[in-house]
């Protein structure tokens, strides 16, 4: 709409006479379809001085700087992938006079690469260029020098990034391991090249007590597999989760589940390699949240003032409210964490890790077995009874053993050589049992060793079982007994 204004002046129309001009706020409105609308009313003369007006005004230069959060390369692609949708596959062409930057990044764990263009660039349609870096926050920084006129497109551009960086991510809703590394170049540390986690090949099966799997599952699984409904029963997703536990009971295989269920419901899972990094790596677990971050030996942040300071702010601090953040951390050194540190609030979760029990070790022996079991022959109570207690790395070698046991058997039996298929080679009570006894010995020596590494039962009375000294002991004496069993099958 025009607004009559009382300043008015003259101007050299189109005949080359003077025409007053009312000042009025005259909209020349551009269309996509190549049209440009001009008020009704407005004389030719009068076009002739706005259109002029539009145009010095359009030539004007002005500076774009734009930062967009995210990971610098995965914005770099998101914008290479926004132009090509935008101006399909020549966009983006580097400026004539320097050699275009193509960064190479990771983009699964089977080492696909994409080629990532930083640097600077002209897109279709705009004079000058725009350059693309990332800058001293890890973010990437989209700047030049354009002609107002171009603005749009520059607009055009980075929404349409904003939105494919949304779609498309590189990282966003996966589960990958990274790492902080200096940058010679700008002395300052920086992120490395991120390193996908292969969720398809989770080593093991995790087989846990039943106690453990139900907070596990409840504390740390549910907010993942049920994001939406967690949230609307006002379960904050920002939680802490503490694994701890002796060596080898499953921490690490827990992350390594957690990171499969995590990129199977695309909520990302970011793994520590340096639980050092966990204050500098925060940034770009929020800038991809909701994100589970996860770090392993947490005791090394905690037994340092500065470390403490760190996680009791993620898990307290105002900063750090408001974030869509799971942080799952675990140790074998529950008994370095203060007091302060382990009370409803700070960490919402402890999850306590200790060696199988009856019923779980004889499980885990059937899963080490791979099917190798001859059911009709398998006391999975007497073989848990001996076991329980026990490590799963011990558990695991017995059954490396039984099996050695079980060939032996066979070839002795038949004297002919067996295939790995063939139905006869499956372990009968009798060969577990007989590694059993074997290895008793062996894990006896271990007993004295492992003693001091064991946690010892928290100050704060945390059930984490006792020592494993304890366990062997106890394993002692059942196998002492198991050998009578043996030795007199009929119980006599
Ligand atoms: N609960 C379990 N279920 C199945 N396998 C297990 C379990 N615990 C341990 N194992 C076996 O032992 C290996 C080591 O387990 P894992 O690395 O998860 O232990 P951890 O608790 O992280 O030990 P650490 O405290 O030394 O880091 C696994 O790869 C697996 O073969
Ligand atoms: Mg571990």
């Amino acid at each position: 709409m025009a607004t009559p204004n009382k300043k008015a002046t003259t101007f050299a129309g189109l005949d080359g006479q003077d025409h007053e001009l009312e000042f009025k706020n005259v909209d020349i409105v551009r269309h996509a379809e190549g049209t440009i609308l001009l008020p009704e009313g407005l004389s030719l003369h009068e076009a002739k001085w706005w259109i002029e007006r539009r145009y010095r005004d359009e030539e004007t230069k002005v500076d774009v700087t734009e930062r967009l959060e995210g990971f610098p390369v995965d914005v770099a692609n998101a914008m290479q992938v926004a132009a090509k949708k935008l101006y399909g596959e020549t966009a983006m062409v580097a400026s004539w006079w320097k050699t275009p930057q193509f960064l190479t990044v990771p983009i699964d764990h089977k080492g696909n690469t994409a080629s990532v263009f930083i640097g600077d660039f002209m897109v279709p349609g705009m004079d000058g260029e725009l350059s693309c870096q990332p800058d001293a926050n890890d973010a990437l920084v989209i700047y030049g020098s354009v002609k107002k006129k171009d603005m749009p497109i520059v607009k055009r551009l980075l929404d349409e990034t904003k939105v494919q960086l949304k779609k498309f991510s590189l990282f966003r809703g996966k589960a990958w391991r990274i790492e902080m590394k200096y940058d010679q170049k700008f002395r300052r540390d920086t992120f490395a090249d991120p390193e996908f986690i292969d969720v398809t090949k989770v080593p093991t099966q995790l087989l846990l007590n039943e106690a453990t799997t139900e907070l596990l599952d409840a504390a740390v699984w549910t907010p993942i597999t049920d994001f939406e409904l967690v949230k609307d029963c006002d379960v904050p997703f920002k939680r802490g989760a503490l694994l701890e536990g002796p060596y080898g009971t499953g921490k690490t295989l827990s992350i390594y589940e957690t990171a499969k269920l995590a990129q199977e419901n695309n909520i990302t899972l970011i793994l520590l390699k340096d639980i050092k990094d966990l204050q500098k790596i925060y940034p770009l677990a929020v800038r991809y949240a909701p994100t589970v971050l996860c770090g392993e030996d947490a005791d090394l942040l905690v037994t340092d003032a500065d470390g403490l300071s760190v996680i009791n702010n993620m898990l307290d601090g105002v900063e750090y409210k408001d974030k869509s953040i799971l942080l799952l951390l675990s140790t074998n050194h529950i008994e370095k964490f203060p007091e302060s540190l382990l009370r409803p609030g700070r960490f919402h979760t402890i999850i306590s890790y200790s060696n199988p029990d009856e019923d779980t070790s004889a499980r885990l022996v059937q899963q080490f077995a791979e099917g190798h079991i001859d059911h009709a022959d398998f006391d999975t109570q007497q073989i848990g009874q001996a076991l329980s207690g026990q490590m799963p790395a011990v558990i695991h070698e017995v059954v490396q053993l039984a099996k050695l046991f079980t060939i032996r058997r066979l070839v002795k039996q038949y004297g002919r050589k067996l295939k790995a298929d063939d139905p006869l080679l499956q372990l009968k009570t009798a060969d577990v049992l007989k590694a059993i006894r074997s290895m008793q010995k062996h894990i006896g020596l271990l007993a004295p060793r492992k003693k001091d590494e064991t946690a010892p039962v928290s100050k704060l009375g945390y059930a984490i079982g006792t020592g494993l000294a304890d366990k062997l002991n106890q394993g002692q004496a059942m196998f002492d007994q198991m050998i009578e069993v043996v030795a007199r099958p009929n119980g006599h």
